[in-house]
């Protein structure tokens, strides 16, 4: 079955669209990094006492993070036939530690273990709304700065016309905006 990464900075609504997805389209199974497994409870527990101070150290954890999630759950559940659809993956690393200023190229090497997804999904949104957003959800974080958020968006969208993948104005009704995915990972995997 197919493996589909839904992208977007803080806030833009992966969470949410993926919440919905699972009503819409049959066999989801929901994950996300950083993953349940131990490298991503280390990079959750590091970020709430403020985190590495260097991104190529977050850059080697969420890439270690990936394989281990990849191997143990993604993969497995692939096999058990589901749609795996998994918040964050090769993408963030890119924009987030490409937009913190680890070489492209570095990044993408270290992730060079893992396999694509079959589609990748960027939701759009301008880093402003996307902020308001989480500061109603409650707390910010480490990545969660609108400049810094500018820049990660930047990144996400010359990545998207680079590689083909689907950019989604996010800035809609998150109801619109999980039926507009739905149809996307149905019209380009053939789903349904
Ligand atoms: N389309 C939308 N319109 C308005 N509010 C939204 C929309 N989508 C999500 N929200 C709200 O914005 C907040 C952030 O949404 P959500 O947690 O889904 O974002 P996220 O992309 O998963 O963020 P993170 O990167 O922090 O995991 C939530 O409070 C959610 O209810
Ligand atoms: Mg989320």
């Amino acid at each position: 079955m197919p493996f589909v990464a839904i992208e977007g900075i803080d806030g833009s609504g992966k969470s949410t669209v993926i919440s919905h997805l699972a009503g819409i389209l049959p066999r989801v199974y929901a994950t996300r990094e950083p993953s349940g497994g131990p490298i991503g409870r280390l990079i959750k527990e590091w970020a709430l006492r403020g985190g590495s101070s260097d991104p190529h150290v977050d850059a080697l954890l969420f890439a270690a993070d990936r394989i281990e999630h990849y191997r143990r759950e993604v993969k497995p559940k692939l096999m058990e036939g589901f749609l795996v659809v998994t918040e964050r993956y090769v993408e963030s690393s890119i924009a987030y530690q490409g937009a913190a200023g680890v070489p492209i190229d570095f990044i993408k090497y270290i992730n060079s273990l893992v396999p694509k997804p079959d589609l990748t999904v960027i939701l759009d949104v301008d880093p402003q709304i996307a902020v308001e957003r989480i500061s109603r959800r409650g707390g910010a974080e480490k990545f969660e700065h609108a400049a810094f958020l500018r820049r990660v968006r930047e990144i996400y969208l010359r990545r998207a016309a680079e590689e083909g993948h689907p950019v989604v104005d996010a800035s809609r009704p998150p109801e619109a905006v999980a039926r507009e995915v739905a149809e996307i990972i149905k019209t380009r995997l053939q789903i349904g």
